[in-house]
Formats: C-alpha cells, structure tokens, sequence
C-alpha cells in the first residue's frame, strides 16, 4: 500500500482504513504545527500508518512509539517501521493495553484512535503526561451515532451529557466529546485549549492542548455549559443552563450539554497548518485547505449552525436561496456570516435570529 510518500503493508487481520487518509493528514499537520520537540505515542497503532506518518512528515517528532494490544498489529507495525526506515532508538512498538501502559510510557502527544469512542481510555491517556507541564492530545471519536444522535442514554453513559439530534448535531457531538476531555483533564489538574476540531465522514476528531494548572482546569470547566434549540420555530442560543422555553415562541425546548462551549480551534495554529499543507502534496491538499480556511472564521461564532434548506422549510418558503446571497444579505443586515466545514448547505453567524430568517427570505 502507498498512503503519501510512506510505503507500507496492511494484512487481513489488522484494521487499516483508506478513508481516514485526511484524517491522518490533518493530524500530521497538526504534529507539525506544534513546532516543539515531541515523544509521540500511537496508542492504538494497528498497521502503524498514522505514526509512521507523523514521524516521517515531522521533523520535530524526536521519538515515536507504536502500541497495540493486538500481537498481529504489533508485528505488522514492525515491519512497517522497518520498511520507512526508522529504528530504535527514534522508533519503537509496544505489545499492551494502553491502560496497562500509561505507567511504563511518557508522551508530549498522545493519539487516541479506538474502535468508538475514545471515553473509557481518556483517564489513563492523561497518565502518559504525568511527567508533562503541556502536552497535546489527540482523540478521534467514530461513535457518531451516540454523540450526535437523539437517544439521551448512550451518550449520558459515555459521555455524561445529553445529545441533541437536528441540523447542527455534529457540531454538538464534537463538543460533548470536547467537554468530556476537559473534565478528565481537570481531574488532572489540566486546561484544554483545542487548536483544531473537525467532523468529517463517520468521525469527530480534536487535536488538544493540555496544561497543567488548577487555574486552567477551572477556567475550562468555566466553558462547558449547554445549547437550546425550538423545534417550532428554530430559535437556538447557548447559556450555562438550558432554557426550558423559547424566548421568540413559547415552545418548550430541546437542549444538549453539558458541553464545550469554548473555541473549536486556535487560529495562529490554523495558520501554521495551512503554511505546511502549502509545502506539502498531500493527495487531500485542495481539500485540507479548504476546511481549515472555512474553520479560521468558525473562531468565535456561535456553538452552533443553520441549515438553509432547514429554514426555508420552516418558513414555508418557494425556492432555497443560494448559501451565497444568505451570506450577501446577513453582510448588508451588518452581521458577520460565514460557511462552515461542518456542512456545505449551513452557515454559521452571530446574527439575531430574526435577521437568520429575513436573510433566507421569512416576511
Ligand atoms: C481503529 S484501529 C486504529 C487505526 C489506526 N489509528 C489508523 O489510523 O490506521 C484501533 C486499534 O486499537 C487496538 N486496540 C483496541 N483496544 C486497545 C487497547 N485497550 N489498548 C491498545 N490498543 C487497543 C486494536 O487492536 C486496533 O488495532
Ligand atoms: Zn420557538
């Protein structure tokens, strides 16, 4: 198999997806933009691609580790760093549970990619930086059908909070997934501070910076809250508890949370990113470049979106008007408006919602 410039072998026993090659590539950015020296740990390796990866893009990964607890990925991810050409004492396997690990392992970036979701191993994650004053997590969460479904148990079992499923629900599943890093890690005595989230295809994913301090873990507990949303109307808005009505109609409301209502990204570490992606000729650079643009002006909107067509719907109206003259008429109402990488047909303002609903065409 070629993913990139890496050459690597996959087998029928060992999990490899060529569809998460972007995933892999913005995360290889991110490693990059981090700049710092880092000890890198893939904590669920399988082939051993995505570390090979960041080892290979990144200059600044002085050392990698690959762990599975599966004895075939292990002998495969071997191979595969044999083949790339990095060996001990840059490059190493470990054989284990990544729980069982935590207490022989040190990382400054630790990648996080399970089958599902990433909550029964984030306590032990947060171990690897026991040595660490900031260290850097990234979590890739594939149970999607929980965190930006409508069944409340599932995700209240994994994850502590309530998901809500409309037009903005991936936007929601990734801050509940945020909010439930922020709480570990404030157990840690650690604030988040996410430098770039993003849902694409059957994932959620957020590369995260951790620090430790008790200021900065109460500071980020201070931003986790919840968002309300009308099913009658489709006002939304965010507070630290939900609104039990609507504000404009008097329906009762549906909310999520709690979750993250603190920035998805940082935008000094977009830029960075998107400088690499420039350098490099990753198969998915047209693409990359164009969700990291899409997510520098996501940075300070909302904590969520609105679904044009789902309006238009609402208000009854004869014919969708393009994205473009939505955006047009929210600029001339004086209001910021923008797209959003978390959907093609969705926008994401500050704007009043009476202003949302001329701009799409409501008398
Ligand atoms: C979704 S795959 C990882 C894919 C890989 N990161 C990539 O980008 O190709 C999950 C891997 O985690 C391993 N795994 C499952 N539970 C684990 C655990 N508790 N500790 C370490 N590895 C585990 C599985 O054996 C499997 O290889
Ligand atoms: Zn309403």
């Amino acid at each position: 198999m070629q993913e990139e410039n890496v050459s690597f072998s996959i087998s029928k026993d060992v999990f490899y997806n060529p569809n998460m090659r972007l995933c892999r590539s913005m995360s290889s950015l991110a490693v990059g933009a981090i700049g710092e020296t880092l000890e890198l740990v893939d904590a669920f390796t399988a082939s051993g691609i995505r570390g090979i990866r960041y080892a290979k893009e990144n200059k600044n990964v002085k050392k990698l580790t690959l762990l599975d607890i599966d004895r075939r990925a292990i002998a495969l991810a071997k191979k595969n760093l044999k083949s790339s050409k990095l060996k001990a004492p840059k490059a190493q396997t470990a054989l284990g549970n990544i729980s069982r690990l935590a207490f022989e392992l040190d990382a400054d970036f630790l990648e996080i990619d399970p089958f599902g979701t990433p909550s029964p191993y984030l306590i032990d994650a947060f171990r690897y930086f026991n040595t660490k004053k900031v260290a850097y997590l990234s979590a890739t969460a594939t149970d999607v059908a929980v965190l930006c479904g409508g069944k409340t148990a599932p995700c209240q079992k994994n994850y502590h909070s309530k998901p809500m499923n409309n037009e903005f629900t991936h936007e929601t599943g990734l801050r509940i997934m945020i909010k439930r890093i922020a709480e570990v890690a404030a157990e840690f005595n650690m604030g988040i501070r996410p430098l770039v989230s993003f849902s694409d295809k059957h994932y959620l994913k957020s590369v995260i910076e951790v620090r430790r301090s008790a200021d900065l873990a109460y500071d980020s507990m201070k931003r986790l809250g919840h968002v309300s949303f009308c099913d009658a109307c489709g006002a939304r808005s965010q507070s630290l508890f939900p609104e039990k009505a609507c504000p404009r109609c008097g329906a009762e409301n549906d909310y999520a949370g709690l979750l993250w209502l603190g920035e998805l990204h940082d935008s000094v570490f977009l830029k960075q990113m998107s400088k690499l992606n420039v350098q490099r000729d990753y198969a998915d650079k047209a693409e990359i470049g164009h969700m990291l643009s899409l997510m520098e002006n996501e940075i300070g909107m909302p904590p969520f979106y609105y679904n044009i067509h789902a309006l238009c719907k609402l208000i009854h109206a004869k014919s969708v008007p393009t994205l473009e003259s939505v955006l047009k008429s929210l600029e001339s109402r004086g209001q910021k408006a923008f797209r959003t990488h978390f959907s093609p047909i969705c926008i994401k303002t500050a704007a009043p919602y009476a202003d949302v609903l001329a701009a799409v065409g409501a008398d």
